[in-house]
């Protein structure tokens, strides 16, 4: 097959895996017999220094024409108290593809397991799917802004029933091809936003009679998430509060810097970015993490071209480096061997 992907590494840490991504994706190509062409293109705080634009026309232009998105990851402090924001440009291209589901996958390698700082006994066997709303709530409402010369502010929460039902629907149908339990996280207690979200929940669910769904308060969920993380198969939520658990939820698998995303649209596009930041204390270092920049590459495979064999691959391939004890500098393999970021890329890479 022949793919076209458009990379857009952004700033901080996301060129460093990107390269190490585009590497897996040049070494699984030839194993596979498939041609994937990549075009790289400006995001983020280099957009804002190149284009004075955090999401570059070109770039929207470029991502257009492409099969599937790869991004890294945006900001930094250089930016931090500018007008033009490097994060400007990631929302604005998730709304402007309608990429509403992002998929976040939290699933513990067996090599990892005593990496976590929660105890063992607790996050073996975790396996679990966080379904996050992306284009809308508190990231998109209006209005946002500073009021009576900035002595007090609004940001403003607003779902439509259509958005929120598109959304629900993903995670009943994610649901369905796993261990068929979905946990709604909402804050009904307090937000009208959420009582909407639960009684559409509780009317989708009727379509779902094999799926056993159940409601829980968020402050609630964060807790049970880390003392009982295998009790979840798949969690669907609101943007912000998706957000936070998810980062949250990257402490069960020993570091933030191996959990992947795939942000869908219903037109079959995706764009598949890490979960963590561009993380600035380590730029430029070589130590960046790839895993989950790598695992997101899989991701696109598997979602994006239907390689599912591909991705599997790739899947195995990280898994045997880190049985090997091999590991960067934010995991905690004990008796590991620590690498670089361009040797944990190539140890993946000869393992495939
Ligand atoms: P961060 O995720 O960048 O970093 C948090 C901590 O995790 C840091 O100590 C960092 O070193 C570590 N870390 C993250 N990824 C790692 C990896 N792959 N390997 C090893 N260690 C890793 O979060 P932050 O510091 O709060 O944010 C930094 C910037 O990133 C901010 O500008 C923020 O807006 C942005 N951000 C961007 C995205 C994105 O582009 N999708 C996501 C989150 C944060
Ligand atoms: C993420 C990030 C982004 C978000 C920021 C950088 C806008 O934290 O992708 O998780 O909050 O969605
Ligand atoms: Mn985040």
């Amino acid at each position: 097959m022949e793919k076209h992907i458009v990379t857009l590494p952004g700033d901080g840490i996301g060129p460093e895996i990107m390269q190490s991504a585009e590497a897996v994706l040049k070494a699984v190509g030839e194993k596979f017999s498939h041609q994937f062409t990549t075009e790289s293109h400006a995001i983020g705080g280099n957009a804002i220094d190149q284009f004075n634009d955090p999401l570059p026309e070109q770039t929207i232009e470029a991502c257009e024409a492409a099969d599937a998105i790869l991004l890294g990851a945006v900001g930094g402090p250089k930016w931090a108290g500018g007008q033009l924001r490097p994060e400007q440009g990631l929302l604005k291209i998730r709304k402007h593809f309608n990429l509403f589901a992002n998929l976040r996958p939290v699933t513990i390698f067996n090599s990892l397991e005593s990496s976590s700082p929660l105890k063992q006994s607790i996050v073996h066997g975790s396996d679990l799917m966080i379904v996050r709303e992306l284009t809308s709530g508190l990231y998109f409402g209006q209005p946002s802004e500073r009021r009576d010369g900035g002595q007090s502010v609004v940001d403003t929460l607003t779902y439509t029933r259509g958005e929120i039902e598109r959304i629900v629907r993903k995670a009943f149908d994610t649901a369905s091809v796993r261990r068929k339990h979905l946990t709604s996280v909402d804050k009904a207690n307090v937000l009208e936003s959420s009582r909407m979200w639960r009684e559409i929940v509780n009317e989708i669910s009727t379509e779902y009679p094999d799926v056993t769904v159940e409601h829980e308060l968020v402050d609630a969920a964060a807790m049970k998430l880390i003392t009982n993380p295998s009790y979840f198969d798949v969690i669907v939520t609101e943007n912000l509060f998706g957000d936070i658990l998810s980062d949250e939820a990257s402490v069960i698998t020993g570091s933030l810097g191996v959990l992947p995303s795939a942000s869908i649209n219903d037109k079959g596009l995706g764009l598949f970015e890490p979960i963590h930041g561009s993380a600035p204390d380590i730029a430029n270092e070589n130590k960046a993490n790839p895993i989950g920049m790598i695992l997101s590459a899989a991701m696109m495979l598997r979602y994006s071209f239907g390689m599912n064999e591909e991705s599997a691959a790739i899947e195995k391939a990280v898994e045997e480096v880190l049985a090997a004890g091999y590991k960067t500098s934010d995991l905690n393999i004990e008796n590991g061997t620590n690498l670089t970021t361009t040797e944990m890329t190539e140890k993946i890479i000869s393992s495939l």
